[in-house]
């Protein structure tokens, strides 16, 4: 019997009900008609072949064969739980999104943690980045933050996705390795993009090796933008901060486990849960306003760059708690479709181009993965939030939908949905657009060594030794020369002493000391990267 605390039977659970089978009467076909025997196929005597007309032995066979969907392309193990997210105080001077408006309304959630590159198979204690993704059912529509442990990313713009991720996922040609930083073509995409590195150096930190997705931090990444009922906006960071605190294994640790316990990281959040141990978290915002876009050295827009916290401090809005495990993992955590475009009145977007690939990417992969444009019909997806569109048919369609028409404007009445007044709407932000098309990024994004600097320099003694390690233990296995040089050229850009030690490990030439040009990246590097150097 799954742990449930008084408070779970929220809006989503009682949804939910109306779902949930328990097998515990006559076994039938799928269409009712009842079965008595299932382990003997129908044959013409004794030991003759199995007839055609076997119904039930060919509805049994072709189910089973259709039973696997496509595992995400990325993300795709993972592990979630529901909740619920309740906001300390109002913050309708920032954002007019009824859950974070009303401090009495517990708003249930589903969060799913995943690894990234490894199959829906793999272990849980890779090296790798976790996702924290979580959806907020709340009674203006499901709002998703579709967040990572580390709160930078890999690159600055969506176009690149596809080749980064073919560079992370197993080699083409032997599908080697499953779910590891160590082989050359990650490396390559590394040296020839150095605005991986801040990224790089957080993946090579123990960051990415979680002790618990309980003892773990989530972040938005993008700048987004809260706009409140006069719709004024204002550019936000999202931050989880977990009440257990942020913890990781070490190498050592991961290795071991990894044999023993490939479920570790899914076990202990089943496990705390089961326990009545729920784990929390609380989300905390970074605020900037709009006439403090151009404030910071970096760009708010890039993804790449954190807003340090002594110069914008994390102010805690809200907490959020894992209560109640799913009935059916298959049902809830696979069938989940999280997507950074499900937000909510209040919550917008920023032109970060990261993000606004993400827009696109999400709901065009789900479509295949969840076979069909009808997947927010499932249960785990659909809003407790009325659903009234004009979506009509398609594969998987649940809904009997009544009356004459399914089009606006009609002059039929009958089962039309009408407009909504423009308060209750979502109202995108009117961002002011101008500008020339172009395929070259501002010159405020090509900084990538600045931060990943910073990085380095916040770490403890031992955690520096542990990045140290990493990049030699990765780096030494791979295969070509030339990418070994190019990251310790770049290592050499962050940290002089850092790129040695790897180097030395790695049986690759130490660098030359160069004058820190900190604040810019090399022109010589991002030429031999074919990044365009300085471009307006
Ligand atoms: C999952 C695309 C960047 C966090 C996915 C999936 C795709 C995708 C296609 C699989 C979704 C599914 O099958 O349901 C992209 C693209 C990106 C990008 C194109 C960049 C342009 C990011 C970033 C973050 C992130 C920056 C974190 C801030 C996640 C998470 C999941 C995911 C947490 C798993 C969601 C789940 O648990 O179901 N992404 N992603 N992604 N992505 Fe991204």
């Amino acid at each position: 019997e799954t742990q449930r605390d008084p408070g779970t039977n929220d809006e989503k659970d009682q949804q939910l009900a109306q779902h949930r089978i328990d097998a515990t009467g006559e076994l039938t076909t799928s269409t009712g008609t009842r079965v008595d025997d299932t382990d003997n196929s129908l044959s013409a005597g004794g030991r003759g072949p199995t007839l055609m007309e076997d119904f039930h032995f060919r509805e049994k066979m072709t189910h089973f064969d259709h039973e696997r969907i496509p595992e995400r392309v990325v993300h795709a193990r993972g592990a979630g739980a529901y909740g619920y997210f309740q906001v300390y105080e109002s913050l309708s001077r920032y954002t007019r999104a009824h859950f974070l408006n009303d401090p009495s309304l517990r708003t249930p959630v589903f969060v799913r943690f995943s690894t990234v590159a490894g199959s829906r198979g793999s272990a849980d204690t890779v090296r790798d980045v976790r996702g924290f993704a979580t959806k907020f059912y709340t009674r203006e529509g499901n709002y998703d933050l579709v967040g990572n442990n580390i709160p930078v990313f890999f690159i600055q713009d969506g176009i690149k996705f596809p080749d980064f991720v073919h560079s992370v996922k197993p080699e083409p040609h032997n599908e080697i390795p499953q779910a590891q930083s160590a082989h050359d073509t990650l490396w390559d995409f590394v040296q020839l993009q150095p605005e991986t590195m801040h990224m790089m150096m957080w993946v090579m930190s123990d960051r990415a090796l979680p002790r618990s997705y309980r003892m773990m931090q989530g972040f938005g990444v993008h700048t987004f933008r809260f706009v409140n009922a006069d719709g004024e906006g204002t550019f936000v960071k999202f931050h989880w901060k977990p009440r257990l605190g942020t913890h990781s294994l070490v190498w050592d640790e991961t290795q071991k486990i990894g044999g023993k316990d490939p479920d570790y990281n899914r076990r202990d959040l089943w496990d705390a849960i089961e326990r009545g141990q729920y784990p929390e978290w609380e989300l905390g915002v970074q605020i900037v306003p709009e006439s403090d876009e151009h404030r910071f050295d970096f760009d708010l827009l890039d993804p790449t760059k954190v807003i340090p916290e002594e110069e914008v401090p994390v102010t805690p809005i809200g907490k959020m708690v894992l209560n109640r495990n799913p009935d059916n993992f298959f049902a809830e955590t696979e069938q989940i479709a999280f997507h950074t475009a499900n937000v909510v009145p209040g919550i917008d977007f920023t032109n970060d181009p990261l993000l606004q690939a993400r827009n696109f990417s999400y709901l065009d992969t789900q479509l295949i993965r969840l076979g069909g444009p009808n997947f927010q019909q499932l249960p785990v997806n659909r809003p407790v939030a009325e659903v009234q569109d004009n979506q009509r048919d398609g594969y998987g369609q649940h809904y009997v939908h009544r009356g004459q028409t399914s089009y606006f404007k009609n002059s039929l009445a009958g089962g039309c949905p009408y407009l909504a007044d423009a308060d209750r709407a979502y109202q995108h932000y009117q961002e002011r657009v101008d500008g020339a098309k172009i395929r070259h990024r501002s010159e405020s994004f090509q900084d990538h060594y600045t931060q990943a600097t910073l990085f380095y320099n916040s770490l403890a003694p031992w955690e520096q030794e542990h990045l140290a390690a990493a990049f030699q233990f990765e780096l030494g296995k791979v295969g070509h020369h030339h990418v070994r040089e190019g990251v310790v050229e770049h290592l050499n850009q962050v940290d002089h002493d850092l790129a040695v030690k790897v180097a030395t490990g790695i049986g690759v030439r130490s660098p030359e000391q160069v004058t820190t040009n900190h604040g810019r990246s090399s022109p010589a590097l991002s030429q031999a990267a074919g990044f365009p150097e300085t471009v307006y």
